[in-house]
């Protein structure tokens, strides 16, 4: 995700703001700037790459500014998108973590009115609206307070402008922690970015207007003073990089609530029952399709298995997925009527990017499906739609699974739609399911004391097996991966229905079961097959969302209902589990051994 930090005291602004983008470094990004203000304007440095590369003057007197690490979603790695963005005058600095969902309409509003901007960013909105604010007289705090009014989606804001002292901020759905210090005051989106400075820290709630001056920090909400407590960061930075938690894999699992509400930000029309995700794959191509071909490796194949079965009941097309390392045996074929998804978190698997190539010499369309805005895949494939979970540390891929399934399930009524093959109620039916992800994915997590005392009982099991029918068959084979990778433990997923022809033989009872029987995996058929584990000995942990299975069961997690979403659910219990275990162990969490995050070699 993107940072923000913000000073303003007696000391010079600019090496406090040079320090704070390191110190945001670890939470990725693709461009990063400053705006520091002094009496007469504003003067903004920003470009796209590296940190070490952003050009700042050598020194500078002004004591105010505000600075920004950018991971872009709207609009690609550029100088001009990068932020601090201004509004016409150059007199509004505005940096801004989220998404604005309505900025498309805002900025027409705006144009029309006069503004010019120079950014692809939905941010740059933001000034050019404060700016009219102010030319009607009003305050910089009374300013943000009316424009935020406006504002559609998530987001976290530091503003800046000449004539006032400080940093107005303010957030709704992404967050934002002020610093109290001995010289000054700071911003930012997690304490890393000033924890040498201070470790006394408020945190702003969701309509807060935070003015932060040198002389202290005031918070409103709703035009009345609010108190925000005063707490001491007792982590030393490199824990506060993780948000408190041991490694970064369990913070982006807890994270998964606030990347699918970024996923489906903006993109989902529940009332027609459609679809908004800004990719222009022309109607009469999506008319003629006869075939989705998806290629992806490790989880974002698992991915793609789920999205092709979504894929071919939404859309009536058929839909294959291929390990991409596979795909020079069997792709090319039918090019002319078939789309190619390339589906790659980080868009630089060599794997992956070597099938797109092979899609695209062969003559057929390829939609790249990435979390990764600028990255190869989005250079080479015809069209690409992002997944918006922002940064992913942990080597294990966590919430991406969880932000690519969403969006390709969006995917999947998007075709829907536009072949004529789902109407709008069904359509609006799923539509619900996905907007009810984050809230059901919360009360998983909720539920993290029980994943660990399952773990603790059969953290010691000789191999684990995981089951699912339908979309548990992912889940499962995901919730395996999970495992393996960070446990070093055998881990197996199987299609449920194969335990019977072969892996049954493995089974004993020293080697635990995880079944995943909830809506979309026909449960009742993978309970027989849970008798079939039960009867060999092996205890059995159900990721369940049915009402009466406790007496198969020796262990159940209780999977909330959500119709087709709920094995991307149940797999959020896998992930904690796969994490306990590896945890109880002490493995290397983050850096598996023999593992990279980004594999680019074939
Ligand atoms: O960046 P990609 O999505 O293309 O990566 C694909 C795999 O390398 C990746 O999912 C890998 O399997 C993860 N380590 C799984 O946790």
């Amino acid at each position: 995700m993107c940072g923000i930090i913000g000073y303003v005291g007696t000391d010079e602004a600019l090496p406090i703001l040079a320090d704070g983008l390191k110190n945001l470094e670890y939470r990725g990004y693709d461009s990063a700037g400053v705006a520091l203000v002094n009496r007469d304007g504003i003067e903004v440095h920003k470009q796209a790459g590296e940190i070490d590369d952003l050009v700042l003057p050598d020194s500078s007197p002004e004591t105010l500014g505000i600075g920004h690490t950018r991971w872009s979603t709207h609009g690609k790695p550029t100088d001009a998108n990068a932020h601090p963005h201004v509004d016409c005058t150059g007199d509004v600095a505005v940096v801004h973590n989220g998404i604005i969902e309505n900025y498309a309409d805002l900025k027409a509003e705006l144009r029309e009115d006069g503004h010019e901007f120079t950014s692809e960013t939905d941010t740059e909105v933001v000034p050019h609206m404060v700016e009219d604010e102010l030319a009607d007289g009003m305050s910089l705090p009374d300013a943000v307070a009316t424009v935020v009014s406006r504002l559609e989606g998530s987001f976290a804001l530091g503003v800046v402008a000449p004539g006032y002292d400080g940093i107005v901020a303010t957030r709704r759905g992404s967050p934002l922690v002020v610093g109290h210090g001995e010289s000054g005051n700071f911003i930012a989106s997690d304490v890393p970015a000033f924890i040498e400075h201070t470790r006394q820290v408020s945190y702003i709630e969701d309509g807060d207007i935070a003015h932060v001056t040198p002389a202290g920090v005031s918070v409103e909400q709703d035009g009345e003073p609010v108190d925000r407590d005063v707490e001491t960061v007792e982590w030393e930075a490199e824990a506060a990089e993780k948000g408190g938690y041991d490694h970064y894999m369990i913070k982006e699992i807890h994270e998964q609530p606030s990347a699918l509400r970024q996923a489906i930000s903006g993109r989902l029309d529940e009332l027609h029952g459609d679809v908004d995700l800004d990719i222009d794959l022309p109607a009469e191509y999506l008319q003629s399709l006869e075939e989705i071909q998806i290629v992806a490796c490790g989880t974002s194949y698992h991915a793609g298995l789920f999205a092709a079965r979504l894929f071919e009941e939404y859309a009536s097309v058929r839909a294959s997925v291929e390990i991409a390392s596979e795909y020079k045996f069997t792709g090319g074929r039918d090019p002319w009527r078939t789309l190619v998804v390339a589906v790659t978190q980080s868009g630089e698997t060599a794997d992956t990017l070597s099938a797109l190539r092979r899609a695209d010499q062969s003559g057929a369309r390829t939609l790249a499906v990435t979390n990764t805005v600028g990255s190869t895949v989005t250079r080479e494939a015809d069209h690409s739609l992002y997944i918006r979970a922002g940064p992913e540390i942990g080597v294990a891929a966590s919430k991406t699974f969880a932000s690519q399934v969403a969006t390709l399930t969006l995917l999947g009524v998007y075709l829907g739609r536009r072949r004529d093959t789902l109407g709008s109620s069904a359509a609006s039916e799923i539509l619900s399911n996905v907007r009810g992800l984050p809230g059901a994915v919360q009360q998983v997590l909720d539920d993290e004391d029980l994943v660990l005392e399952v773990a603790e009982e059969y953290a010691d099991g000789d191999a684990f097996f995981f089951i699912g029918r339908g979309l548990g068959y992912p889940v499962a084979l995901e919730g395996a991966l999970k495992l393996k990778e960070i446990s070093y433990d055998h881990a197996e997923g199987f299609a449920a229905g194969e335990l019977k022809h072969g892996p049954l033989a493995l089974v004993t009872p020293d080697t635990p079961t995880l079944a995943v029987l909830t809506d979309g995996t026909r449960p009742s058929e993978t309970l027989n097959n849970v008798k079939e584990v039960e009867s060999r000995g092996s205890p059995v942990v159900g990721c369940s969302s049915l009402e009466a299975d406790e007496d198969l069961l020796d262990a159940r997690f209780d999977v909330p209902e959500l119709g087709v979403m709920e094995p991307l659910v149940a797999n959020v219990y896998l992930q904690l589990f796969a994490y306990h275990v590896a945890n109880l162990k002490g493995r290397s969490i983050d850096k598996p051994r023999n593992l990279a995050k980004s594999v680019t070699v074939e």
